[in-house]
């Protein structure tokens, strides 16, 4: 088992990746002392593979006290009735008010992202464990504690910041996911080797496809430490994204979120949305002349190819679309637009007010 530590003085927590983990969940809570009473929030795939796991796992280290409450699965339950919904079943659970509640978030992104916040705001607080159980979550969404919902299209508008107060992932749950969405999260891998560390590129483009048959889970734990390594470096900077430093893995999100609005979530996985935000920014920044190394476009746009994630957006999702979209990206200042964008690989340059035509211009025929 590998131990990584995000270091927030006294938010400060642990985060463990190992095989089989998810049979060890029990123990490791147990060790812990976090609280007696569990309460799972899941979606209902998830916990038709490793709800039972899980429960099991706790009975056999003493817990009692156990409930969960089931989502469905899918990016627009991440909404406002869904955090209702479980928020009642929390109180169902703790009648009196008097347990000591810990939150299990075992599933996804939207599982992670909806139950931070339930485990955030139920009570002002509980404590809350992070268990992600795809690529996507694993690599980022489980760590660096920002929490929230959905409003209408508006992704995640409603939220806080709520870090957990331990992380288990167990990569032998990706055998199970699907493969669309394990290339989904190979998009967010990507964009670290991008903004940080071209290590991960060379990496990605010399073992793609032993990453994708998940023939080496050595070299998933790798990439799954690698990302996280950048990530919590980067949170432990800027908890709140108050400093322009957290800013950057929103790198590809700008035009990638967007995408995903204008499209109402149902054409595009987080992922495939951000590898169009990705090939976006890259045109942005060699048309404005930020772009220093003059291979590095083809080479980003070779490795998304070979990992199957899309290169141009789907005719379906129009343009005004996307733009109008864009104006309700919380990364927008004073009207104007805010963009990473890729210098050189492993540096990204922040750039304010990207003229919209060149977006438009952009949009229309190289994404
Ligand atoms: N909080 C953050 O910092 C942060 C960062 C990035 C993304 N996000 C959010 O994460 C969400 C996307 O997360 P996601 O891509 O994990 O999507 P997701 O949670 O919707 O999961 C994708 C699908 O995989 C299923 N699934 C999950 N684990 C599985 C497993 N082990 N085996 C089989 N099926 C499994 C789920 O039921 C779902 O159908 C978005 O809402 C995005 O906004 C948050
Ligand atoms: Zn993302």
């Amino acid at each position: 088992m590998k131990k990584l530590r995000v270091k927030l003085d006294k938010r400060s927590y642990d985060v463990l990746i190992g095989q089989n983990l998810l049979d060890k969940i029990g123990k490791l809570i147990k060790s812990r002392n976090t609280g007696n009473d569990i309460f799972i929030i899941t979606d209902t795939k998830v916990a038709s593979i490793y709800l039972d796991k899980v429960i099991k796992s706790f009975k056999n280290n003493g817990f009692v006290s156990i409930a969960s409450g089931i989502i469905p699965e899918g990016e627009e339950n991440k909404s406002w009735k869904n955090y209702e919904f479980l928020l009642h079943q929390l109180l169902d659970f703790d009648k009196n008010l008097d347990k000591n509640i810990v939150v299990i978030c075992l599933g996804g992104g939207v599982v992670g992202d909806i139950g931070g916040f339930v485990a955030g705001t139920y009570r002002r607080g509980v404590h809350c464990i992070q268990v992600p159980t795809t690529l996507l979550s694993q690599v980022d969404s489980g760590i660096g504690g920002k929490t929230g919902i959905n409003l209408g299209v508006v992704k995640n508008l409603v939220g806080m910041f709520y870090q957990p107060c331990l992380v288990i992932i167990d990569p032998l749950t990706l055998q199970t996911l699907d493969k669309r969405e394990f290339r989904s999260g190979l998009a967010e891998v990507v964009k670290y080797g991008i903004i940080k560390d071209p290590s991960i590129l060379s990496l990605l483009e010399n073992h793609v496809n032993d990453l994708l048959s998940l023939s080496d889970m050595g070299l998933i734990e790798k990439i799954i430490q690698s990302s996280l390594n950048i990530k919590s470096r980067i949170v432990e900077q800027d908890e709140r994204d108050e400093k322009d430093i957290r800013v950057v893995l929103n790198f590809g999100h700008t035009i990638g979120h967007a995408i995903e609005s204008a499209s109402k979530y149902k054409v595009y996985k987080h992922g495939e949305a951000l590898s169009l935000g990705i090939m976006a920014a890259f045109e942005i920044s060699s048309r404005l002349k930020i772009l220093k190394d003059k291979n590095f476009q083809g080479r980003i746009e070779n490795l998304l190819r070979n990992i199957g994630l899309p290169l141009k957006k789907n005719i379906s999702c129009k343009n005004y679309a996307i733009l109008e979209s864009m104006k309700y990206d919380k990364k927008f200042q004073d009207g104007k637009n805010k963009f990473i964008l890729p210098v050189k690989p492993g540096e990204t340059k922040i750039k304010i007010g990207v003229d919209n035509k060149i977006i438009e211009d952009i949009l229309k025929i190289k994404i």
